[in-house]
């Protein structure tokens, strides 16, 4: 059976590698997965004082968080953490009316950088945060897309080195929403 899995994407900049390397996840997916991009651009900064009347953009979000089977989260790094609109995403799907939507299911993060370490601290810090969220994330194998800027043609199409890593990680998915499913 199917899984329906929401893909979140960290950077909001139209040319994101981030984005591009989520593309090229959907792309390669095999079919026992269906990966979609969850938009969190629009979603004002969370505030404690909203959860009795949210913005008309979080009931939304939340819905599609709670209906979805996983989650794969593709990361930017800002400075040596997860961008900011990252952290609101998951924190606005954690809290009242509906509490944290994002619980019991699987899991998985991939970064990419420009940088040699390929966001290696931004997939940590979200993995730590994940642990509270009780996101069941998948610990192999471990992705970091480094050097991004040389994994991606003009056409914004993975190479086929960036493809061999996605494929890589997607298999590992795949496996990984199996095994939590048993
Ligand atoms: C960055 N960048 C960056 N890169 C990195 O490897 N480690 C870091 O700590 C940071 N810090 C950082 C802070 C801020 C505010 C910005 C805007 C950028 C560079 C970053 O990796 C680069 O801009 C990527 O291209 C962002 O990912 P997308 O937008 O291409 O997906």
């Amino acid at each position: 059976q199917t899984k329906r899995i929401a893909v979140i994407v960290g950077s909001l900049r139209k040319e994101s590698f981030n984005r591009k390397a989520a593309n090229g996840l959907i792309a390669l997916a095999p079919d026992s997965l269906e990966l979609e991009i969850v938009e969190i651009g629009d979603l004002p900064l969370y505030n404690q004082d909203f959860d009795d009347d949210p913005p008309e953009p979080y009931s939304p979000f939340r819905d599609k968080i709670q209906a979805a089977d996983g989650y794969i989260f593709v990361t930017p790094e800002h400075n040596r953490s997860m961008p900011a609109a990252m952290k609101n995403a998951l924190d606005i799907a954690t809290r009242p009316p509906s509490g944290n939507v994002w619980s019991g299911k699987p899991g998985a993060v991939i970064s990419a950088s420009p940088s040699l370490q390929g966001g290696f601290g931004a997939s940590h810090h979200l993995r730590q945060t994940l642990v509270n969220l009780n996101v069941l994330c998948m610990p192999q194998p471990e992705v970091y897309l480094s050097q991004a800027n040389e994994l991606f043609d003009d056409r914004g199409q993975p190479t086929e080195r960036c493809r061999g890593f996605l494929q890589k990680f997607l298999d590992g998915y795949e496996k990984w929403v199996g095994k939590m499913a048993d």
